[in-house]
């Protein structure tokens, strides 16, 4: 499927997180030299940066299987040692949002990790003993969009850990003419770096937003994308020149009409404008304060000044 050929294979096809990369290269290569799995690695950072597509990419450097799964999915002891069971040596387990592991599956972990075995309780009432479970040496990759929501002894037991940050317009724009190619779809380069300037550091909402433009684009360029088609289609989704979204304006212009800027707090702001706290604080959030609109205090969340300006308001003196 289209979905599938845009995830990256390989370290060298993947765009973008050079420091990440750069890492990973170094230890995969000393892993695959002693011919032994690769330490643990938990992965930090936002939605839609790759993290996923980053796991992929490491078991097929290390030449094995990966298997995937989620925190919420795993809900019982049961669930991890039917999971665990299934992997030969050197295998990956990926477990996206491994914050919200239930406790008795996140402990039974530790020493999985650590050790590799796991001892289960069999049986129940006066027959219940435990049976210890050997397991081949495995890799854990482990993907979290925040780094406070980890407990350490969880944390302490990934021997790489690696921040995942919000991409650069320009390997945005690589990654959007890559897209592109794989969709069979003309564009200019200017096309490619307004889509790039315009989707929040994140190949998901790139990607996401080129097919939107190519549909402008077929219906009233020819199928031709330029930067006047993706500021027309961008224009339609409410994405605006910073690539704020509807959800990212409603939640400044709240701040400023109903909070005179802030301090607010996280879950009154998240009410107003009905969603998740969870949502906003892991999606919106985060771009919001790297692009300045938003800082954080100890009160609450305070509107900045270039908020007001960007959303044409009068900052008042305070
Ligand atoms: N598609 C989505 N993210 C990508 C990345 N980081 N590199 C290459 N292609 C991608």
């Amino acid at each position: 499927s289209e979905e599938k050929q845009l995830r990256p294979t390989r370290l060298a096809q993947y765009i973008g997180q050079h420091k990440v990369k750069e890492e990973l290269s170094i230890y995969i290569k000393a892993a695959l030299n002693r011919q032994e799995a690769l330490d643990h690695v938990l992965l930090f950072g936002p939605p839609g940066l790759g993290k996923t597509t980053m796991a992929m990419v490491i078991a097929n450097e290390m030449g094995v299987q990966i298997r995937t799964t989620s925190g919420p999915a795993i809900e019982r002891p049961g669930d991890l040692v039917a999971l665990l069971n299934e992997l030969e040596p050197g295998d990956v387990l990926f477990i996206d949002e491994i914050h919200r592991l239930p406790r008795v599956v996140e402990e039974m972990l530790y020493s999985a990790m650590e050790d590799f075995y796991v001892d289960i309780m069999v049986g129940q009432g006066p027959t219940a003993h435990p049976v210890h479970f050997e397991l081949p040496p495995f890799t854990l990759i482990g993907a979290t969009t925040r780094a406070g929501m980890l407990s350490a002894p969880l944390r302490d037991r990934f021997g790489i850990v690696l921040h995942m940050e919000y991409y650069e317009v320009q390997d945005l724009q690589e990654i959007v003419l890559r897209s592109a190619d794989i969709f069979r779809t003309d564009i200019l380069e200017d096309g490619a770096l307004e889509i790039a300037r315009r989707s929040r550091g994140t190949p998901r909402i790139a990607n996401r937003l080129l097919r939107r433009v190519r549909d402008v684009a077929q219906v009233e360029n020819d199928g031709i994308v330029d930067s006047k088609t993706a500021d027309r289609a961008l224009a339609i989704l409410q994405v605006d020149h910073e690539g704020l979204d509807y959800v990212d304006q409603k939640i400044l212009r709240t701040m400023i009409e109903l909070y005179g800027g802030g301090p607010v707090g996280l879950s009154t702001l998240s009410v107003n404008i009905s969603e998740e706290t969870e949502t906003v604080e892991d999606m919106y959030e985060p771009y919001l304060i790297q692009k300045g609109f938003i800082q954080r205090t100890p009160r609450g969340r305070v509107a900045t000044p270039q908020a007001y300006e960007h959303l044409g308001y009068y900052y008042p003196q305070k």
